[in-house]
């Protein structure tokens, strides 16, 4: 808090010095001046600290030491084909009992390991809300997610264990060139229940996004509503931000809701979320049909956990790749500007801190009713969304994802729903749908040039 405070006494004291240079040449200022002087000098003492904060800020951004020997034993446990009873899962019972994938790295592939997933492997998360008497009965809302695989039948979930009315199906994903919303034989989801799927984000950079100090994050919430007159992020169509703030304070950038602040927590909930294996952080998910089931033990040690987080840390940052042919290179040079121009990086801020060319705000962004759901990994008690610090984020709320590698992470969007870049842009509702407008308003030679600067902004 105090840190935020002092950041907007240090722009408005830049902007007063600036004014002062300009008033000994006024022969009647007088006394108004010198009094300005002193409020110049006694803010100028103000400023030290923050100052001295936010080149440590800076320094604190700077890719982060890795481990290598650690890394090394990391990426083993990232490529490993898990199994039941698995001789590295210690005295746990290895993968499952119910798994989406069984490895990091099925998921996690596209452009090399660490990488972006295939819409087949989109995660389905479910929140189910009481109706008015389990309401009033105590019921309370439960949310996870439906995992695809199972070590056994007795143990497979279906969105039958979501609600009853809803088919015992093992999972119907919906594959194909056009995103088709979930519904069963044509009706939409029962009341209360909310299923969604969320597609695999690239990990590339992660080291860098969890080097940002909260303070950076917040620059730009604060920058952002400046630039709009004070709007808020309750904003439906201006495209005002805000970082999700913790009940703690600290400020959530992993995942595409933003629900998580640290790297280490959100490798420690996909061992146990994706592969049923259960750590010192995070207890595997009891099956959905199987609730008394209990796991002998831990799968993961602590250790494991930092060894796989130090491999994600030591994955090489995305790059901005420069075309070698001159006529391409002109084009994405062109689309760059117009990127901007349109309004893409209202959101799509080039650099956080000083982490360069991730072109995201890391903020949550109202993205329109076309946008919404909802879902939670975990069954913890559902924290309802809210603009107050620890509350979850609204429906049609989604981070803005960094757009660094974004040449190969296909399909798009939160649950890959959108099969290509243009696809992507014109589903940008809410906050985002005045720039894809502005996008959809472009000739189609300066349509094609935004496309290829995004195409620049390539894996390592
Ligand atoms: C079944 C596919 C799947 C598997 C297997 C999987 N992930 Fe993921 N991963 C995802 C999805 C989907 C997300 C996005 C989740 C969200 O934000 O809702 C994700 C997100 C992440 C993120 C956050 C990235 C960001 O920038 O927000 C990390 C870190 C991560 N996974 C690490 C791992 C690790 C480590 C493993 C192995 C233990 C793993 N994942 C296994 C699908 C998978
Ligand atoms: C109001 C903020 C905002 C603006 C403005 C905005 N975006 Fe986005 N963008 C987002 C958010 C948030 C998402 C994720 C939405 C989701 O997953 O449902 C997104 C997703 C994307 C994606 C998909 C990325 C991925 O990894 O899936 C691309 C590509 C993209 N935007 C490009 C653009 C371009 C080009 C423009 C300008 C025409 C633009 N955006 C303007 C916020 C914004």
């Amino acid at each position: 808090m105090n840190r935020q405070g002092s950041r907007a006494a240090l722009s408005h004291g830049k902007k007063q010095s600036e004014v002062g240079t300009t008033i000994p040449f006024n022969p009647y200022a007088g006394n108004f001046m010198f009094q300005r002087r002193l409020i110049l000098v006694a803010l100028a003492s103000l400023m030290a600290s923050p100052a001295a904060y936010r080149c440590y800020d800076r320094l604190m951004t700077k890719a982060p030491p890795v481990d290598a020997a650690m890394a090394q034993e990391g990426k083993v446990l990232f490529d490993h084909e898990w199994t039941p009873n698995d001789p590295l899962a210690g005295g746990g019972d290895g993968l499952g009992p119910v798994f989406n994938a069984n490895s990091c790295v099925a998921c996690h592939r596209q452009g090399g390991g660490g990488g972006g997933g295939p819409r087949e492997n989109n995660v389905h998360v479910f929140t189910v809300r009481p109706n008015v008497s389990e309401m009033a009965a105590g019921g309370k809302a439960r949310q996870g997610v439906v995992h695809t695989q199972a070590v056994g039948p007795t143990f497979q979930e279906s969105f039958g264990h979501v609600h009853p009315e809803m088919p015992i199906h093992v999972l119907p994903i919906s594959v194909g060139p056009v995103f088709q919303p979930i519904t069963f034989s044509g009706n939409s989801l029962p009341r209360g229940v909310d299923l969604s799927q969320r597609n695999t984000p690239a990990l590339f950079g992660a080291g860098l996004i969890d080097a940002i100090p909260d303070s950076d994050i917040i620059a730009n919430e604060r920058a952002q509503r400046l630039k709009w007159g004070l709007a808020t992020s309750q904003s439906k169509d201006l495209p005002v931000g805000r970082a999700l703030r913790m009940a703690d304070g600290r400020i959530g950038r992993f995942g595409w809701k933003a629900q998580t602040v640290r790297l280490a927590d959100f490798v420690r909930a996909a061992c146990a979320n994706e592969l049923g294996l259960g750590n010192p952080g995070q207890a595997q998910p009891q099956p959905l049909g199987f609730p008394s089931y209990q796991p002998r033990g831990l799968d993961l040690t602590d250790a494991q956990c930092d060894q796989l987080t130090q491999f994600i840390v030591s994955l090489p940052r995305p790059v901005e790749r420069t075309p070698l042919d001159a006529d391409l290179h002109r084009k994405a040079r062109a689309g760059k500007s117009l990127f901007a121009r349109i309004g893409c990086t209202h959101c799509h801020v080039a650099d956080v801190g000083n982490v360069r060319g991730m072109y995201s705000d890391l903020l949550l962004h109202d993205m329109g009713q076309e946008t919404e759901a909802g879902g939670n990994y975990t069954d913890q008690p559902l924290e309802e969304p809210a603009f107050k610090p620890g509350s979850g984020p609204f429906p049609a709320e989604w981070r803005t994802p960094p757009l660094w590698g974004v040449a190969r992470s296909a399909p798009y969007m939160h649950d890959g729903r959108a099969v290509n870049l243009e696809h992507a842009i014109s589903m940008h509702g809410g906050q985002g749908a005045k720039s894809a407008h502005n996008y959809a308003s472009l000739p189609v030679d300066e349509q094609a040039q935004v496309i290829a600067f995004l195409m620049t902004l390539d894996t390592p």
